[in-house]
Parts: structure tokens; C-alpha cells; sequence
């Protein structure tokens, strides 16, 4: 099998790879949200394989490369050239994960990243790496949570971005992150729903008694 371009692998992920492939469940669902051109993809289904875990591997993205198209949206001169650097992304990946022998594991689901999130009922670690958009990703993390099973992982790029930190601060706590050597972070759900029940439901205090005298 041949290893895709480190290069081009998401840092996140090569940070926590181990910790994925020994928290991955054989058979389990893995959700990507954000392909570009897939070579992430591919370093993770080819470590799952390795570890004779076979993965369920979804990767949602809708191929407008979008991140590419809103730093470049003023320079109209440009546009011409995007429309045809969009088709040949789709191409590229569509080679690229048959080059590197993972395309029978892949399902590719061609779609916006939060309409996607309804196609699941459960799922054993989610990767989001598409828009780095804060408020974005807020909605994203509020659709998926309910949907990790447990023992489950989120992974998020970006997290070393000011306003995307927070937003995981703010769901998660700082206590419930892991954050990679490279400014991704991964957060083990079971943890953060033992530290959710640690907030009281009548007072919404943290560790508070007053559950306990009513
Ligand atoms: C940073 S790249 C993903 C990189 C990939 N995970 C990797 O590690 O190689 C972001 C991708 O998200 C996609 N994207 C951005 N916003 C999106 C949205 N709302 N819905 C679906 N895909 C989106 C872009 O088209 C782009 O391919």
C-alpha cells in the first residue's frame, strides 16, 4: 500500500493518529467533515487498517473548496481560474484515494457539512476540518454531539485559531481538552459527559449541593 504525502496530511491528525487508532472500535463509523483532496483520509483508513481495525470511513465536503474561494472572492481576474481548479479537486481526490488503495473503504458524501450531519444516527469519532468559520463550527459541535457514541472522539483542526479555541473552550472546558502539538485539539466524549453531569441542573453551578438538599 502506498503511504499518501506526509505532506499533505492534516497535522492534527498525525498528532493524535495513535490515539484514534487505539480508541477506534473495529467496524466503526469515522466521520471526516472536510476532504479536500484526500490525503487525510487515506493516512487515517491506512492506520486503521494496520491496526486490523476496519473502519466505516465517511468524508463529507462539497467540493467548492470553499476556504480557497473566500480568500480569493475579490480578485475577480481569478475566478475563471478557481471554477477550473474546483473541478480538478474533485478529480484529484477521486484519484488520489484510488492511487492510495483506500477508495472500497471510503464513502464520499458530496454536501454541505452541517446538512450532511443529518444522514447519521451514530458515529465513533468525527474529524471537522471544513469551514474554520467559529460560529460555523459551534453549530456543527451542537449537531454532532449527541450523535458520538460512547467511548467516542471529536477532533478539531484549528484549534489554536483564537475564536475557534473558545468555542471548544466554551462547550467542552478547558478540562475536557487535549490539545495537539500543532494546534488541533481531540476531546474523549466520555469525559466530557461525566464533567456535563458535574454542572448542577437547578443552579447551573459546577459541583454544587444543592441537588443533593432538594
Ligand atoms: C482544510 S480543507 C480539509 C483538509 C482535509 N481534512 C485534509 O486534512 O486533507 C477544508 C475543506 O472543507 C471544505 N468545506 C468548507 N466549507 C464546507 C462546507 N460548508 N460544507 C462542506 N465542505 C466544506 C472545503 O471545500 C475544503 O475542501
Amino acid at each position: 500500500m502506498i503511504a499518501p504525502d506526509m505532506s499533505k496530511v492534516c497535522y492534527t491528525i498525525a498528532d493524535c493518529i495513535n490515539v484514534i487508532v487505539e480508541k477506534f472500535p473495529d467496524n466503526g463509523i469515522f466521520v471526516e467533515s472536510g476532504t479536500y483532496i484526500g490525503n487525510t483520509a487515506a493516512f487515517i483508513v491506512q492506520a486503521l487498517l494496520k491496526a486490523k481495525k476496519k473502519p466505516r470511513f465517511y468524508t463529507i465536503d462539497n467540493f467548492k473548496f470553499t476556504t480557497v474561494v473566500n480568500r480569493q472572492k475579490q480578485i475577480d481576474s481569478l475566478i475563471d481560474k478557481l471554477a477550473e481548479e474546483v473541478e480538478d479537486g474533485r478529480r484529484t481526490y477521486d484519484y488520489n484515494i484510488e492511487y492510495l488503495g483506500v477508495k472500497d473503504y471510503i464513502t464520499t458524501i458530496e454536501e454541505d457539512a452541517i446538512r450532511a450531519i443529518s444522514k447519521f444516527q451514530k458515529v465513533d469519532c468525527v474529524f471537522l476540518d471544513d469551514n474554520p468559520n467559529a460560529q460555523h463550527i459551534r453549530q456543527e459541535l451542537n449537531l454532532w454531539i449527541p450523535k458520538i457514541a460512547d467511548g467516542g472522539l471529536i477532533i478539531g483542526d484549528d484549534y489554536s485559531d483564537r475564536s475557534i479555541g473558545e468555542v471548544y473552550n466554551s462547550i467542552f472546558g478547558s478540562n475536557v481538552l487535549t490539545k495537539t502539538k500543532r494546534g488541533g485539539c481531540y476531546i474523549d466524549i466520555d469525559k466530557y459527559r461525566e464533567y456535563e453531569r458535574d454542572f448542577c441542573q437547578y443552579c447551573g453551578s459546577y459541583h454544587c449541593y444543592c441537588e443533593q438538599i432538594r
